[in-house]
């Protein structure tokens, strides 16, 4: 089985084409990860939790053009993709680490995004992750991320991911780039409820947690300092 980065490796030039054909309601996840930030709030330094080419990056410099971005993530290859679709912008730092084993400075971003990506790593690593992340926080800083989620009973779960195919096809995916992302599905994600994200936010020591958005699998979930 290949790991993960490998999968990423070998997609990173198709990747931004991919997946505007396989998750549904793309463009409006992203605006959600956007939408409920307070009108006052001007963070210095972010961090993208998985960045791969960049889709979330470019919205985090069209809406916080001032700030320093660290862009993550665990593929050298998506990693480069993303250094030349920025090549202009000299904000932005490029560090190549797995969220597993990850060790971010104490009080170092006033806020933390992800999309999509923190579903590839075990639960117990998620619990990790959340702890590490509400430390690199600044006072009151926030921590938002988009992720694919499991629904609370596997009836959900299923109904879910038979609609998700449904519309994976509307929006243009073969029954090719199907089998691809199922069998990506079944070597590298591990989908968990909103409720124990939200229980595991709060035990990581965030004070405001919340389900901001959902569709299907994907949720957008807020967690405050
Ligand atoms: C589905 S892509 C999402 C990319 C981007 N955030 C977006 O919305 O288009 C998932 C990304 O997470 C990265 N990733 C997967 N596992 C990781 C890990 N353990 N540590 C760091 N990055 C990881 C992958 O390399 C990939 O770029």
């Amino acid at each position: 089985m290949i790991r993960v980065e490998e999968f990423y490796d070998q997609l990173s030039s198709k990747y931004s084409e991919l997946i505007i054909k396989c998750v549904p309601r793309y463009p409006e996840l992203m605006d959600n990860m956007f939408r409920y930030l307070p009108s006052d709030f001007q963070p210095k330094r972010i961090l993208d939790l998985g960045c791969g080419t960049g889709n979330l990056t470019e919205l985090m410099l069209k809406t916080f053009p001032e700030a320093e971005i660290d862009a993550l993530d665990i593929s050298e290859n998506i990693l480069k993709e993303s250094r030349k679709r920025f090549s202009q912008i000299p904000n932005i730092r490029y560090i190549q680490a797995d969220f597993k084993s990850l060790h971010l400075a104490p009080g170092s971003y006033d806020l933390v995004m992800s999309t999509i990506a923190i579903h590839h790593i075990e639960d117990y690593h998620k619990s990790k992750l959340y702890k590490e992340v509400y430390q690199a926080l600044t006072d009151k800083g926030i921590f938002i991320f988009a992720d694919q989620t499991r629904g609370i009973t596997d009836e959900i779960y299923h109904k879910n991911i038979s609609s998700w195919k449904n519309e994976a096809f509307k929006l243009g995916s073969t029954q090719e780039n199907w089998d691809m992302w199922m069998k990506h599905q079944d070597a590298h994600d591990f989908h968990t409820p909103v409720p124990w994200h939200l229980q595991e936010l709060a035990n990581a020591g965030f004070t405001e947690t919340d389900l901001l958005w959902k569709y299907l699998l994907w949720a957008v979930i807020w967690a405050r300092k």
